[in-house]
This record gives C-alpha cells, sequence and structure tokens, in this order.
C-alpha cells in the first residue's frame, strides 16, 4: 500500500509518500480503507521529533482518519466488513488503576496512534477495534476524518475538566485552530460568553460565525487590556490557552477570581513564565487535559453527527502533498482542519 513516512525527524523534507507494507490485522483489529484522515498540531511534534519520542523510523504518523471496514480480527465483534468508521486515537491499558477506575485518559500507559505507535496517514489501517466509532451514513469523509481527536479534547477540557457552566465568560486563545475552532463552538453550545482570540481579521470572522461574541486580534493587541475592559475590569471565569509561551501569565491576569485556566498544550513553548502570587491572591486553578474517555468521545461525535457541530476544513489534499499540509499547520496558515486523503481516493 502507500503511506506516509517520516524518514527521519526534521523539517518538511523528511516526509515522504510511497510504498510501505500492507498492515497485519491482530485479533483486536479491523483493516480500516481509508477515505479521509487529517493533521493535528502532534504530527508537525512528531516529524520534529520529541524528547520523550523513541520511533523506529520510518514512521507512518496519523491520529485521524476515517474510512471502510475491509477486514476484522478474530476477536471483533463490535464491526463488520463495510462498516463507516472513525479513528480515536487514545489507546489505554484497560488494567491500571486508572483504567478500572473508569478513566483511560489517565492510563498510566496512555499512548497515541501516530505519536508513540504507527498511525493513520496511509491507504490502510489496522486500528484496535476499542479505538474506532461508528460513523452515520449522511457524513462526509472529510468531516469524519478530521473531527475526532479536537472535538473529544475541547469537549474534555471544558464540559468535564473546567466544568463550563452556561452565562460564564469564557476565553478561547488561537480560536483558529484546531482544538481552538472546536472550543469555540462548545462553549457556545453551552451558553457561555464566548471572546476569542486569533492573529488576523479573516480568523477572527471565522471565530465570531463559530460562536465567538467578542474577538480581539492578539498580534495587534494586548489581550488582557481588552479582557479586562470588555468585562469591567472583572476579567473571565475560564481560559483555554494551549499557546503558553508568550501568552500564559496574560491567560493567568484575564481570569477573575476563583477562575479556571485550562490547557492541553504548549504550542509555542512548554515552560513559560508563570505567575505564583496571582494564582494563589485570586485563588485560581490551573486544569490539565488530555484527549476523551470513550464516553466523552461518544457525547461530542454525536453533536459532530448530527451537525450541531462542525470542523472547518482549511484544505483538502493529496495524501502525496503531505509536506505542505505540514506548512500549512505550522504557518499558522487558515482556520480549522488540514484534510488529507490517498491519492488512491481522488
Ligand atoms: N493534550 C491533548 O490531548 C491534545 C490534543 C490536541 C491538541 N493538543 C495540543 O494543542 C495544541 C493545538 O493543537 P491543534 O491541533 O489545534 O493546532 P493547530 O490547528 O495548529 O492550531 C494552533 C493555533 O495556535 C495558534 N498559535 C499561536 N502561536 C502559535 C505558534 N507559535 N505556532 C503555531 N500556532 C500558534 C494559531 O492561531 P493564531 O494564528 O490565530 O494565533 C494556530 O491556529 C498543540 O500544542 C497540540 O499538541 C493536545
Ligand atoms: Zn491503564
Amino acid at each position: 500500500m502507500q503511506a506516509v513516512k517520516i524518514v527521519e525527524h526534521g523539517d518538511t523534507d523528511v516526509i515522504e509518500y510511497g510504498d510501505y507494507p500492507d498492515p497485519a490485522v491482530g485479533r483486536d483489529e479491523v483493516l480500516v480503507d481509508v477515505k479521509a484522515a487529517a493533521l493535528n498540531h502532534l504530527d508537525v511534534w512528531v516529524r520534529r521529533g520529541l524528547p520523550t519520542l523513541d520511533l523506529e523510523l520510518p514512521h507512518v504518523p496519523g491520529s485521524d482518519a476515517a474510512g471502510v471496514v475491509v477486514e476484522t480480527g478474530k476477536d471483533v465483534t463490535r464491526f463488520a466488513e463495510g462498516d463507516r468508521v472513525a479513528v480515536s486515537a487514545g489507546v489505554n491499558c484497560g488494567e491500571c488503576e486508572f483504567c478500572r477506575d473508569g478513566d483511560p485518559t489517565l492510563c498510566v500507559n496512555f499512548h497515541l496512534l501516530g505519536e508513540h505507535v504507527p498511525g493513520v496517514h496511509a491507504e490502510y489501517a489496522a486500528v484496535p477495534a476499542d479505538n474506532l466509532i461508528a460513523v452515520p451514513d449522511r457524513v462526509d469523509w472529510s468531516v469524519a476524518g478530521s473531527s475526532c481527536l479536537v472535538f473529544q479534547t475541547a469537549w474534555r477540557m471544558l464540559i468535564d475538566r473546567a466544568e463550563l457552566e452556561p452565562g460564564e465568560k469564557i476565553l478561547v486563545l488561537g480560536a483558529s485552530g484546531g482544538v481552538g475552532h472546536a472550543a469555540v463552538q462548545i462553549a457556545d453550545y453551552v451558553g457561555a460568553e464566548v471572546y476569542a482570540t486569533g492573529s488576523t481579521r479573516r480568523k477572527l470572522e471565522y471565530a465570531r460565525e463559530h460562536g465567538a461574541d467578542y474577538v480581539c486580534n492578539y498580534e495587534t493587541e494586548n489581550f488582557v487590556e481588552w479582557v479586562r475592559s470588555e468585562t469591567d475590569g472583572r476579567g473571565v471565569d475560564v481560559v483555554v490557552d494551549y499557546i503558553a509561551g508568550g501568552t500564559w501569565r496574560d491567560s493567568i491576569k484575564s481570569l477573575a477570581k476563583n477562575g479556571r485556566l485550562v490547557t492541553c498544550g504548549g504550542t509555542a513553548g512548554p515552560n513559560p513564565e508563570t505567575d505564583i502570587p496571582r494564582i494563589f491572591w485570586n485563588q485560581l486553578q490551573i486544569i490539565g487535559s488530555t484527549m476523551g474517555t470513550p464516553g466523552q468521545v461518544d457525547d461530542v461525535m454525536e453533536l459532530v453527527w448530527d451537525g450541531t457541530f462542525e470542523p472547518s476544513i482549511r484544505a483538502e489534499l493529496p495524501m502525496s502533498q503531505t509536506a505542505r499540509a505540514h506548512e500549512i499547520v505550522e504557518g499558522r496558515k487558515g482556520f480549522g482542519k488540514v484534510v488529507v486523503r490517498p491519492d488512491s481516493e481522488l
């Protein structure tokens, strides 16, 4: 089969698209004929290489995809040939104390398809049946293949970790990103008052179309002053900050007393300066969040399938142009998701 391959860690020229051995299907696995897949910022980290990642190269990247079941392993009962499915990338051991307690995202062996093990940016992918969800016939392949990772992440952050309530004020930084645009839609759905930042006027227009009530270009304006002036000096109840480098201290400053800062990443720098006095004096909570449980995935994907939430597709490219797809994500170009489809599907 044809697959995207990271042949070494580095710039986009380490990405190839070409022959790769057909995947073997394990007892608990399903072979998916991939119709559409999507990039996440994670694909950029994996391509560049992370100190904690020791990958066998070439590595097939990719954590989001959707397609049709073409073969099932001996122990798989939930899916059959011909089913339409989407991949949910989080893998857990099912045995540790956290898995037994019902929160597999806390699994001590938690890992992601495409990050720690081979991913799904290929014509075919062998995926554990537990990592697949059914996709209704009416849903487009591009939507099915690009929603699962960012919507589950944003859902868990806002609903389960930050416990966002109707009427609360929430600030979403980087509202144009995959997670960011999902967070804006979910916050609006909850009935919160949504403040959003982005780096261009066009991105801010999109944010408004997707549910932001107030927008600020944080490239040209100080967003703390903006939040303070829009909220009569009070600040917001919740900040979503997955950028961190260059924004973290201002995120803390943007919070009202007793506010919550929720994060799932450090896109622009993982170890920013913080503000301990403000954290204790204003009694703030700093909340981490990663991916979603199977129940959370089902809850949010139901709302994607019925059209309540939608991934914005900023570009759709053949997999042979995955290097260009990486450049779009890395270059902060556009809004939402970049979809890649096997060349044989186009
Ligand atoms: N823990 C988890 O489970 C989990 C899950 C998903 C994602 N993440 C993390 O969350 C972050 C966002 O992921 P994503 O897939 O949504 O990314 P994305 O689609 O690339 O969006 C990132 C957004 O951040 C903004 N940004 C600000 N400074 C940036 C910089 N220096 N470089 C790149 N973008 C910058 C950009 O918007 P503007 O141009 O408007 O500023 C961009 O649209 C990543 O760090 C990712 O690893 C974590
Ligand atoms: Zn576990």
